[in-house]
Parts: structure tokens; sequence; C-alpha cells
């Protein structure tokens, strides 16, 4: 097929709604990353975004809205079935980039949630994004509008790069403002529980709920370390402690290695890998975000898709501090490099 491109004007915002709302598939911006669109109501459509994606198809995705009123008929019990802390944080953070779990109505399909009983949602604040779910009148699921395995892409360009010719449309919106994946958090449980970190961090959202928050154990679980001399520096290797962990994720064409460090520590070892690459006929990609954990959220997965581009086999990476916004980041840094740390 063809794929469409869309600009953000209103005519074209229109017809990125009809095509949803015949049951196909429309890429968008949002402030996070961009999104891979379909009604989430029509469990055909949806499975026709996992075939897209190459995904498999017991994952779950997020349902996109674009008012409070939308959130209700989503939820078992309606607006009675909304946890009170849920519409706190939605008072707050909402529109913006927080997902949260909820007990699923039976208008939610189980191609949605990947057969789970819950559902996730989030109202995103981006404008392109909250016009093109008014013009579709429909819920819209939008898992990131990458290849299974890919990086999340967050330019129109990098989306074109994956989905080009395997869906209807394209809306060639900015590049995205965040640059990682909403905060995921679950509020189905005794304890709100941060599922996937992001740029709401769990300081936080503790502060808007006024109660303890905490991130997912599996979060925390690192592969074991190990000696490995093949480039003249020690790395971790990769033992899964959890399945969620063996999947592929964030990966571009070239190996990543993260390397930790000071400044000055850090341009030693990544000169020391960085010869030994070239000495093994490979061209190696240096990057550093010093401590800028913005600017590393804002770039990571726009880079590595570049550095795809320009032809790099191998892509050392510093690593962030992880707490904050740096957890969040480390979090898909250390999932693109396959756990491969040099300390
Ligand atoms: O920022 C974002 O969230 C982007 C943009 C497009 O909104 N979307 C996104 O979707 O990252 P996706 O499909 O790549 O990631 C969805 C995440 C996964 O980690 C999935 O496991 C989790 O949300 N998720 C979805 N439904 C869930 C549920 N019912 N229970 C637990 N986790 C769920
Ligand atoms: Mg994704």
């Amino acid at each position: 097929m063809t794929t469409e491109r869309l600009t953000t004007e209103l005519g074209d915002i229109l017809r990125a709604g009809e095509i949803i709302r015949d049951g196909g598939l429309v890429a968008f911006p949002t402030e996070t990353v961009y999104g891979l669109g379909a009604n989430a109501l029509d469990a055909e459509a949806v499975r026709s975004v996992y075939r897209a994606k190459g995904r498999p198809s017991d994952n779950p995705m997020i349902v996109h809205i674009a008012d409070l009123r939308g959130l209700y008929p989503l939820v078992r019990g309606g607006k009675d079935g909304v946890p009170e802390a849920a519409l706190k944080a939605a008072g707050r953070i909402w529109p913006g980039p927080l997902t949260m779990i909820f007990q699923k109505s039976d208008l939610v399909p189980y191609a949605t949630t990947g057969g789970l009983e819950t559902v996730a949602v989030r109202m995103p604040s981006n404008e392109t994004a909250r016009r093109l779910i008014a013009a579709a009148d429909r819920p819209v699921a939008a898992p990131s509008a990458n290849l299974s395995g890919k990086p999340s892409p967050t330019t129109a360009e990098d989306v074109l790069e994956d989905m080009d010719g395997r869906i209807e449309a394209v809306i060639m919106g900015e590049q995205c403002e965040v640059g990682i994946e909403s905060t995921v958090l679950d509020l189905t449980g005794e304890v709100p529980t941060i599922l996937r970190p992001g740029v709401i961090t769990a300081e936080v959202l503790a502060e808007v709920l006024g109660c303890e928050v905490v991130y997912y154990q599996a979060l925390f679980e690192k592969p074991e370390e190990t000696a490995d001399p093949e480039d003249g520096v020690a790395h971790t290797e990769f033992r899964p402690k959890s399945p969620g962990m063996k999947y592929k994720h964030y990966s571009p064409k070239a190996r990543v290695i993260l390397i930790e460090g000071t400044d000055e520590d850090f341009n030693k070892k990544a000169k020391v890998a960085g010869i030994a690459a070239i000495r093994r006929g490979l061209k190696p990609a240096v990057i550093d975000y010093g401590e800028d954990e913005r600017k590393a959220a804002h770039d990571l997965f726009a880079d590595l898709r570049e550095l795809d581009r320009q032809g790099y086999d191998i892509i050392y990476i510093r690593t962030l501090e992880e707490s904050g916004l740096g957890f969040s980041v480390m979090n898909r840094m250390l999932k693109s490099a396959g756990y491969d740390v040099v300390k």
C-alpha cells in the first residue's frame, strides 16, 4: 500500500480521523514518541497494528483519549470505577506523558489489551494527537510506531523508515518533545506501582498522590557481571532473570555498549574500546550526554537511528546516574545495549 503523508492542517487531520474510523492505521506525533494509531474499539483494526509492527499480539496497547469523558466508558463501572488516585493524577498530570491502568469495561476488546482484564489509558498533551483523537471520534489505541524491537520513532522520518508502505498514513508533525515513552502507572493494586519509568517520576507521582509510589521490582533486575576482554574492557553478560527482559528492545542495527565513568575516565575507556573496534574493522561512534538527562531522553532514540543511517557498527554510550529521569533513560539505554555495560 502507499502510505499517505499528511500535514497537521485541519483537512488532513479530518482525513486521518476518517482513516481510523474506517479501520486503518495512522502514525501521529505525541509529546513522548510517535504512535501508530487505530480504533481501540475495533479488534480487527487493532490486529492490523500488530501485523504492521511485527509485534506479538499478547502485548497490550495504550488507549489514547482527548478528554476525561473519554475515560469513563473504557473503565469497568464507568465513572464510579475510576479510583480516586487516578482522578488526582489525571487532574494534575493529564494531558501529559502518564499512562494509567484500569479494570477494563466490555467495550474494550481483548485484542486491545492483549487478553488482559485491564486497560492502559493516556491523555496526550500534543496538540496534533489531541486533534486526531477528536477527529477520529473514537479512543485511539497506539503503540510506538516502530517495527518491533527497534528504537521508538521520535520524528516523522523515523516512522517512515519502519512503516512506509505498511500503514495508511503518517501525520508529518514535529520532533517529539520528551523523546521516551510515557510513564506507565498501575493503580489496580494496593500500592501505586510504576511499570515503565518515564519523565513523570515516582517522586513526582508520590507528591501528586500524597502516598508512596514504587517502581515495579523487575525494573531493578540487572544481569550478572563477567569479564570479557574482547575489546580490552570488561563487560556484563546478559542472563535474564525475568521473561520480559529477554526480548530485543530499542535495538538499532549497530551493537550498543554502555560505558560508565566520570569525564576523564569515560573518555579513556571510550578511546580504548574505540581503537579496539577499529582494529577489528568496525566503525565506532560515541554518545556522551554528560549529565543532561532531558537531552538524553530527547535525543537517544533519534541518535541511535541516525547513527544506523550513517553506517556505524558499534555505538558506545555514556551511562547516566540512575535517579529521577536518569533512571528512566537508563532503562532504555540498558535494553538497547542488551545490558552490556563497561564498568
Ligand atoms: O508514550 C507512550 O506511551 C507511547 C505513545 C504513542 O503514547 N506509546 C507506547 O506504547 O509506548 P507501547 O505499546 O510501545 O507501550 C505500551 C506499554 C507497554 O510497556 C505495555 O506492557 C504497557 O504499556 N501496558 C499496556 N497495557 C497494559 C496493561 N493493561 N497492563 C500493564 N501494562 C500495560
Ligand atoms: Mg514500544
